[in-house]
């Protein structure tokens, strides 16, 4: 599959949008299999990057909780499924994607733990707050609160992470951790990754993927290799410092090359998050 997709067509212009027809039935297959947002444009390969092997979130490597511990694991039953961050003791930021339609009991998450599988602090969801601007196609306001049962015991592995006050710069360095996939259409793993990757401005993104959502943010690399992936949805971008900026949402493919991942504005939310949650920074 990864060959495959590694021909998949780079260029990619302006125009965009009127050319999602252009795509062939087989890949057009492919992408609702691989749950990926439709790139801009697709047209005859032009350079073809390999990111190399290891890659792995994609690019990234492993971490222990405590490096980023206000990152959770979702789980539906006893399959891990996406992230959340942490905003207060008793609140979960996470993508609306991951939980739009979802009875809040069918629903766990794993706070303190560098592993989806076992250890931290279980709890269980009372109430999910989906935003009421979300929308599958074209994606938009992708973020959802999750009501904990009980509040967190903070600690070195359970942290809040404040939430950023403004959209950070193009260039800022983000953090992205989960448990999601290692490489496009790959396995997952059960001891939890962090990337590192610089924010991208919105005119460039915007030439990958055509208009975007005013709440969407991105971040990757020109020439690819490092993003979030599959799994890695609703888990939290921060600053090194720790403060959140963007909740995994949506790419086309991972870490490919001119197609960053799309992130939820967190500072486009804090408004509403704090409406419904008393959290003020
Ligand atoms: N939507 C995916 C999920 O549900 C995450 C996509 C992130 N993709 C990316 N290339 N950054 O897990």
């Amino acid at each position: 599959m990864l060959s495959l997709w590694s021909l998949w067509p780079l260029w990619h212009g302006p125009r965009a949008r009127g050319r999602t027809s252009a795509l062939t039935l087989a890949g057009a297959v492919l992408l609702t299999l691989l749950g990926t947002t439709t790139p801009a444009t697709a047209t005859a390969p032009a350079t073809v990057i390999d990111p190399g092997p290891g890659t792995t979130i994609v690019g990234g490597g492993n971490t222990t909780v405590d490096k980023v511990p206000y990152t959770v694991s979702l789980r539906r039953g006893s399959t891990p499924f996406c992230g959340a961050a942490i905003v207060g003791v008793g609140w979960l930021l996470t993508a609306a994607h991951c939980v739009h339609g979802t009875p809040p009991d069918a629903l766990t998450a794993r706070a303190g733990s560098t592993y989806t599988t076992s250890g931290g602090t279980t709890r269980r969801i009372t109430r999910i707050i989906t935003h009421p601007g979300f929308g599958a196609a074209p994606l938009r306001d992708d973020v959802a609160l999750l009501r904990l049962a009980e509040p967190l015991p903070l600690g070195p592995s359970i942290r809040r992470a404040p939430l950023a006050a403004v959209t950070p710069p193009a260039g800022t360095t983000v953090r992205v951790s989960g448990w999601g996939a290692l490489s496009e259409g790959g396995p997952s793993p059960a001891h939890l990754q962090s990337v590192e990757v610089p924010t991208v401005a919105r005119a460039d993104c915007e030439r990958a993927y055509g208009p975007l959502a005013p709440g969407a943010l991105c971040a990757g690399l020109p020439q690819g290799g490092k993003d979030a992936c599959q799994g890695d949805s609703g888990g939290p971008a921060a600053t090194p410092a720790g403060v959140l900026v963007g909740i995994v949402s949506s790419g086309y493919g991972c870490a490919r090359p001119g197609y960053p991942g799309v992130y939820s504005d967190v500072a486009r939310y804090r408004a509403w998050v704090s409406g419904h949650t008393g959290i003020t920074r």
